[in-house]
C-alpha cells in the first residue's frame, strides 16, 4: 500500500491483556487488517503476544501465516518476521498486507513452505514463534493442496502436529517462547479436545507450558439453526479457543 491515504496505524487506547481470559469483540481494523481471510485471528492476539514475548529487532516466525495478520503486527512493532504458508494464494495476500511504509518497521520475509519441515531455518535462530495452525479440517484452506494440514481428520492432524512441534523446538532459541492458538471440535455430540492434545504434543517435544489462555470466540453462531439444535440435541456451542504459550 504505497499510496499514503489516511490510515489508522495503531489500535485506539490499546492495553495489554492482564488475565488468562482474552476477548476482543471488535476484532481490530487498523493498518491493513481486515477479516476477509477465513478464520484469521484478531490482530489484538499477535499484538499482545509480540509485546509480551519479543523485543524490537527480534526474529519472529509464523509458519502458518494465512492472510498475514501476524506479519503486519510484527512489522508495525519493529520485529523482523519469517512468514511461511503452504498455500501460494495466502502468500500473495501476505505480500499485499505488508506492502506499506512506516518509520521503525521490521523486515518481513515471506516463503512458501511446510511447517513440518523448516529446513531453510538453522537451529536456534528464532526469538519468538507466534502462530495459528488450522484446526484439523474444520476450515479447509485449499481444494486439494498437498501438505495442507486443513484436509486432515483429527488423528492424522495430531500426528502431523508432532512434526510441527519438533521443527518449532529446533528453530527456537533456548529460553524463548512459542505461542499457538488452537480450537476444539465436536463429533457426534461429544467434545474432541484437540487443543489439549496439541498442548501435550508440544510438551512431549520438550516445551514447558508458561501460560494457558482462554480466548473467547465472537463469530460463534448462537442463533437460528444452531440455537435450535443446541437445545434439541442438548449440546453447548463452542465459543472459546486456547492460546498456549510455551517456553523452550
Ligand atoms: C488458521 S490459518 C492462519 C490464519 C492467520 N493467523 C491469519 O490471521 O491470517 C492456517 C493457515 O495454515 C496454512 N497451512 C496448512 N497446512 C500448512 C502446512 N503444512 N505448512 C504451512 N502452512 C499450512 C493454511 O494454508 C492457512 O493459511
Amino acid at each position: 500500500m504505497s499510496r499514503n491515504k489516511k490510515i489508522k496505524w495503531e489500535p485506539d487506547n490499546f492495553e495489554l491483556q492482564m488475565t488468562t481470559v482474552w476477548s476482543f469483540p471488535e476484532r481490530g481494523d487498523w493498518a491493513t487488517h481486515n477479516s476477509k481471510y477465513r478464520g484469521n485471528w484478531s490482530p489484538y492476539i499477535p499484538r499482545n503476544l509480540l509485546l509480551r514475548y519479543s523485543q524490537e529487532g527480534d526474529l519472529v516466525l509464523d509458519q502458518f501465516a494465512g492472510g498475514g495478520t501476524t506479519l503486519i503486527e510484527a512489522k508495525l512493532l519493529n520485529r523482523n518476521i519469517i512468514g511461511v504458508d503452504i498455500n501460494s494464494d495466502s502468500l500473495d495476500l501476505c505480500k499485499k498486507a505488508v506492502d506499506f511504509t512506516r518509520e521503525n518497521c521490521g523486515e518481513v520475509y515471506i516463503k512458501q513452505g511446510d511447517a513440518r519441515n523448516l529446513s531453510f531455518i538453522d537451529n536456534e535462530q528464532i526469538d519468538f514463534i507466534c502462530t495459528h495452525p488450522p484446526y484439523a479440517n474444520i476450515i479447509q484452506y485449499s481444494e486439494d493442496l498437498e501438505g495442507d494440514l486443513s484436509h486432515l481428520k483429527v488423528p492424522a492432524f495430531l500426528e502431523e502436529m508432532k512434526k510441527v512441534a519438533a521443527e518449532s523446538y529446533r528453530v527456537l532459541k533456548k529460553d524463548k517462547f512459542c505461542a499457538i492458538l488452537m480450537g476444539d471440535t465436536r463429533q457426534k455430540g461429544h467434545m474432541i479436545p484437540m487443543s489439549f492434545e496439541v498442548m501435550k504434543i508440544f510438551q512431549e517435544q520438550g516445551f514447558k507450558l508458561k501460560e494457558l489462555i482462554i480466548k473467547e470466540q465472537h463469530n460463534c453462531k448462537a442463533t437460528g439453526y444452531w440455537k435450535t439444535n443446541s437445545v434439541k440435541y442438548n449440546f453447548l456451542l463452542i465459543a472459546h479457543e486456547y492460546l498456549f504459550v510455551f517456553r523452550k
